[in-house]
């Protein structure tokens, strides 16, 4: 039986799908209040994590500890690093890397945790393919598969977005999602990152943030529901 960890780093980005839970429960563990109970019927855990990488780490290994999640799912907003990316558009991670993690004086590549033998962690094939046919039904053309690039920073800058697009050929930044995934790697558990484009991580991000957070973050909310409804249907035809 399926049961998903969901993260969200905001309050934002976790409201759509706590309003659309039932059975739900919660308790505090490390400072956040996790959520326990059903979405579109499928078992679900969902969290706020918190902005960034620590934080989302936590609440991932709490999920898997404490609730013995079997699958991660990392809900949000995110910056484009692509030109073919618009604001609203999706993503769905084919993996994920760290932006800000550099041993290369020790001889490791660009974003390699030293101890780790992948520098961008995988997402689940399977998970993976549910996620762009749930983001493809809320937004028809307008979802891309690609890396994620994660690090502790709100990219707001062409110079660093240059840099961030040269080390990591990411498709979108953000400042959770490498870190949920590295988490799952040691975990053994498969995971998804599904993020929607709230700025362009330029110049002009201050400006379009504030006007695009919040319909950025309600669509990958409505995309995250969509997902655990066709999981749930999946689960039903083949328990049938
Ligand atoms: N989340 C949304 N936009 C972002 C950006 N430009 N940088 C980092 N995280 C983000």
């Amino acid at each position: 039986m399926k049961k998903l960890g969901i993260i969200g780093a905001m309050w934002l980005e976790v409201e759509t799908l706590l309003q659309r839970m039932e059975g739900t429960r919660s308790r505090k563990w490390a400072g956040s209040d996790f959520y326990e109970g059903t979405l579109e019927g499928l078992p679900v855990v969902v969290v706020q994590c918190g902005v960034g990488k620590v934080n989302a780490a936590i609440c991932a290994q709490i999920l898997c500890d404490c609730y013995q999640v079997t699958h991660l799912v990392n809900t949000g907003i995110a910056g484009s690093l692509s030109p073919k990316l618009d604001i609203g558009d999706l993503v769905v991670s084919r993996d994920a890397m760290y932006h800000d993690f550099d041993c290369r004086k020790f001889g490791y590549p660009f974003g390699k945790v030293p101890g780790m033998d992948l520098t961008a962690f995988p997402a689940d094939e399977d998970l993976m393919a549910a996620a762009f046919a749930a983001a493809e039904q809320v937004h028809p053309g307008h979802t891309h598969l690609g890396r994620v690039a994660s690090g502790d920073q709100f990219v707001a800058d062409a110079d660093l977005k240059e840099k961030i697009i040269a080390n990591t050929q990411g498709l979108c930044t953000e400042m959770e999602g490498a870190a949920i995934a590295q988490t799952a790697y040691r975990n053994g558990l498969p995971f998804v990152i599904l993020r929607a484009i709230s700025d362009k991580a330029d110049d002009s991000a201050e400006m379009d943030y504030p006007t695009f957070e919040r319909i950025a973050a309600h669509r990958c909310a409505q995309v995250t529901c969509t997902l655990a409804r066709r999981l749930k249907a999946g689960i039903e035809s083949c328990c049938q």
